[in-house]
């Protein structure tokens, strides 16, 4: 088959759910909510974007949880049926054409900034590593009834996004935040039946999917992204991983995100640049062949994915049934119809460095030059593709202290 068909194919999920083609928007933080976290028209006409270009699943921005734990000034968080119409919107937009649009829900315990979190929450109070500390204030451990009060909020939220019309919602579970932190024996070192254990430490996450699904129905898509691997010492491992995998896909998830890394190893942005990865494409393909051979759950991969023919041969050999992009489609909204329309063949894009060593280990200009691009796309604009980091980084600085410093103000009244 060509690659353009074996893209083109649709994929129908154990419940019935059919995603009209291979294509998959992973998410992107849009930071274009209000500076109180609530929901503005731009997300409409941002998905609005990516629903004429053609991607059969598009996955939301993380939306918080609990406004009191952002991962950054205006997210959106979703607690309450307050932003109800305009949620609507975003979903009406983010669905045109076919296009499935799960919402990604999140609470980030640890990783959330200084600017907007005086005293972040985690599974035990282990601060991240010391040269973070200028930007990420040392946590405290929940409590269990906070614990408790964190699972219902997910499904809460999960109840709200399919009441506003979206099809379906991912818990994050990647990227070092808080259901990570809870898999990680790193982050995770509690001695009661949260901690300890692989078991105990999954309970947290497995509590989540049980409440989403009462909350929601059997009918309702539920997926995780999760890490293949933290990539750190005393980390969530490999093996581990695929031992989560086969416990969510016995409780019912529809859908499994490979991703990987945290803030303090930023291996989901392609880091490591391992001559085994690049002569594939995307970064998890390998850990995706594992774990194959271990779930029946349909996969999506994530990170790496430029060219026709790298997509094609990774839903080839059978490593993933999902392609999940995120970097290019913040430049090129339209690019799945591009790519099967055969006017391009590849969507390459460049390490956004800085030159600053912290900045660029974090992989910090990763995320604020594509959300320029994000914000370019909702407001109607062209991208820019060329754009030099550093002046991305410039606006973000001074963006984001204004921002930073509403956010406390807001959340002090
Ligand atoms: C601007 C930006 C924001 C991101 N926000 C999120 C997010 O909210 N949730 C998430 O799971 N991943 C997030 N990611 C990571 C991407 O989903 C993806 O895993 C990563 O960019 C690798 O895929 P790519 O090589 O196709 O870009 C973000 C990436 C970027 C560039």
């Amino acid at each position: 088959m060509k690659p353009a068909d074996l893209l083109a194919q649709p994929l129908t999920l154990a419940n019935g759910t059919v995603i009209k083609n291979r294509f998959a928007k992973s998410a992107m933080s849009e930071a274009l909510g209000t500076i109180d976290n609530r929901v503005t028209p731009h997300l409409a006409n941002l998905y609005g974007a990516w629903a004429r270009g053609g991607t059969g699943l598009v996955i939301t921005g993380n939306v918080m949880i609990d406004r009191r734990a952002l991962g950054e000034p205006c997210n959106v968080a979703l607690e309450d049926e307050r932003d109800l119409a305009q949620l609507q919107a975003w979903a009406k937009a983010g669905t045109a054409n076919g296009t499935q649009l799960w919402m990604q829900l999140n609470h980030p315990g640890k990783q959330s900034p200084v600017q907007v979190s005086k005293q972040p929450v985690a599974p035990s109070a282990i601060p991240l590593a010391p040269r973070f500390k200028r930007f990420f204030n040392p946590p405290v451990a929940l409590t269990e009834p906070q614990i408790e009060n964190l699972i219902e909020r997910f499904a809460t939220s999960a109840r709200i996004a399919q009441k506003a019309g979206f099809t379906g919602v991912q818990i994050h579970g990647a990227h070092g935040y808080l259901v990570s932190q809870f898999l990680s024996p790193h982050h995770n070192q509690r001695t009661d039946q949260w901690g300890g254990s692989l078991p105990n430490r999954a309970r947290f996450v497995l509590e989540i999917l049980r409440a989403m699904r009462a909350a929601t129905g059997p009918a309702f898509p539920v997926s995780i992204k999760m890490n293949s691997a933290d990539f750190q010492r005393g980390g969530f491992t490999e093996e581990e991983s695929m031992q989560v995998a086969e416990m969510l896909a016995d409780a019912g998830i529809d859908l499994i995100e490979i991703s990987g890394g945290t803030y303090e190893m930023p291996q989901m942005t392609g880091v490591t640049g391992k001559a085994s990865t690049l002569a594939r494409e995307a970064y998890f393909l390998e850990y995706a062949d594992k774990i194959r051979a271990r779930v029946k759950t349909p996969l999506m991969v994530t990170g790496g994915f430029r060219s026709i023919d790298g997509m094609a041969q990774a839903l080839q050999s059978g490593a993933t049934d999902l392609v999940g992009i995120a970097r290019p489609l913040a430049v090129v909204p339209d690019l799945p119809n591009r790519l099967l329309r055969g006017e391009i063949t590849r969507s390459d894009i460049k390490r956004r460095i800085t030159g600053i060593k912290l900045i660029d280990d974090m992989a910090m200009m990763e995320t604020v030059w594509y959300a320029k691009q994000l914000e370019r796309i909702a407001k109607g604009e062209p991208t820019k593709p060329d754009e030099h980091p550093l002046i991305g980084l410039v606006r973000y600085v001074s963006t984001s202290a204004v921002r930073g410093f509403k956010s406390q103000r807001v959340r002090a009244n």
